[in-house]
């Protein structure tokens, strides 16, 4: 389907300067991600097969130390399936010296992997650069017909291969990405955590590796019943890349940073105790009205794709997904 914020005519940055509640026309301003640098760009390689992710890509074989894992709470896009992997340089650690916010070893890279309608459609990049916690490079790359190769779409591709899926430009990954000091937003201790079928890399296994300089002793699953659990998880893993208080500081233009204060990220100090969590503190009483869900904007605002006011979440979705929905309604109507 159509992204209408894909290019901003630079005039939208006057938008920017506007009072808030200006008129829709204010949204738009908060769509806007700056560009990557070209050199950036040009550092990652044309093809997939070059990444690093595959010893031989039209048989499917990953190369050596690439690990599959999967987060415990996923983010929804439209109904595409994922796969994800990771691969660390050779003796490096993660360092976890803040729970919260993983510092992965210069050289990391993750991949994901998008298919809609039973179509392979595209595999993003995320690759560390440098020690800067945003030296990050990022790229889409869009399988072809055959499924004999990947290349680079510096530009995104809307309705990519004949499905509704559209792939983001490569300055466009920062709307989400760039909400977290850390940039990597599902391979994190709380994401980990969970009973998944052997040959996925879990929080487990990592630590039965050594690959964490700081390992938590226990799991980090959040003390609420399976309701709560789901619900908050739902929102850690589709709100919390923007709506979180350690969001870094905008520099420039608006890219997708919310105004308000609400935090709807899981921590591994507050999961002890559900009342400590984000949501709790931040948005319970306001955009959260205990047992009303249909009065709460959170709800509305996820059961809507309309442009004004803007539907939740503003970027990498346009089908409202009604389990996600139910789950964070059931805990809203049960709140007191
Ligand atoms: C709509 C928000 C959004 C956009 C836009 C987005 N991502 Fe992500 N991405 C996420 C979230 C949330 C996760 C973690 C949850 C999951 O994997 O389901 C994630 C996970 C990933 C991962 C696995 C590592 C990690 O951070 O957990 C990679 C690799 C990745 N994205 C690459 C990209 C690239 C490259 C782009 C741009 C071409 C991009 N993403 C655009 C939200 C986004
Ligand atoms: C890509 C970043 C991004 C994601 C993901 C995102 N939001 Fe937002 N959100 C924004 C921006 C930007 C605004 C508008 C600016 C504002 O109102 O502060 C906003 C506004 C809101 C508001 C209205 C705030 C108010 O004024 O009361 C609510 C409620 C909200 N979001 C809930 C959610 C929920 C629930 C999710 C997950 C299902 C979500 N958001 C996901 C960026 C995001």
């Amino acid at each position: 389907m159509s992204a209408p914020h894909r290019r901003l005519p630079p005039l939208l940055a006057l938008a920017a300067a506007l009072p808030a509640g200006a008129g829709c026309q204010t949204f738009e301003s908060y769509r806007y991600c700056p560009e990557l640098p070209g050199a950036q760009l040009a550092a990652l390689p044309a093809r997939l097969s070059e990444t690093g992710l595959y010893a031989d890509l039209r048989a499917g074989a990953l190369a050596p130390e690439v690990h599959a894992y999967r987060p415990a709470f996923e983010l929804w896009s439209d109904g595409a399936g994922k796969r994800r992997w990771i691969w660390l340089p050779p003796g490096a650690r993660i360092d976890t010296s803040d729970m919260d916010s993983w510092q992965f070893p210069v050289g990391t890279k993750l991949w994901k992997e998008f298919s809609r309608d039973g179509v392979r459609v595209e595999t993003r990049l995320l690759q560390r650069t440098g020690p800067g916690q945003g030296d990050w490079a990022t790229m889409a790359y869009l399988w072809n017909d055959g499924d004999s190769e990947a290349t680079a779409a510096p530009d995104g591709v809307e309705d990519a291969r004949g499905t509704p899926h559209d792939v983001p430009a490569a300055h466009e990954c920062m709307g989400c990405h760039g909400g977290r000091p850390a940039r990597v937003l599902g391979f994190s201790a709380i994401q980990l955590t969970h009973d998944d079928p052997p040959g996925l890399l879990t929080l487990d296994e990592l630590r039965r590796r050594d690959l964490l300089t700081a390992p938590p002793a226990g799991d980090l699953e959040l003390h609420a019943d399976a309701g709560a659990r789901a619900a908050l998880g739902y929102l850690h893993a589709n709100c919390g890349h923007c709506h979180n208080q350690d969001r870094p500081a905008r520099t420039g233009l608006r890219c997708f940073d919310p105004e308000k204060p609400f935090d709807f990220l899981l921590r591994a100090r507050e999961l002890g105790d559900v009342t400590q969590t984000g949501a709790y503190r931040t948005a319970r009483g306001q955009a959260i009205k205990p047992g009303d869900p249909g009065g709460s904007d959170v709800v509305k605002r996820m059961n809507d794709r309309g442009r004004f006011p803007p539907s939740m979440p503003p970027l990498g979705s346009e089908r409202i997904d009604d389990h996600g929905l139910a789950l964070v309604r059931a805990w809203i109507q049960g709140l007191r």
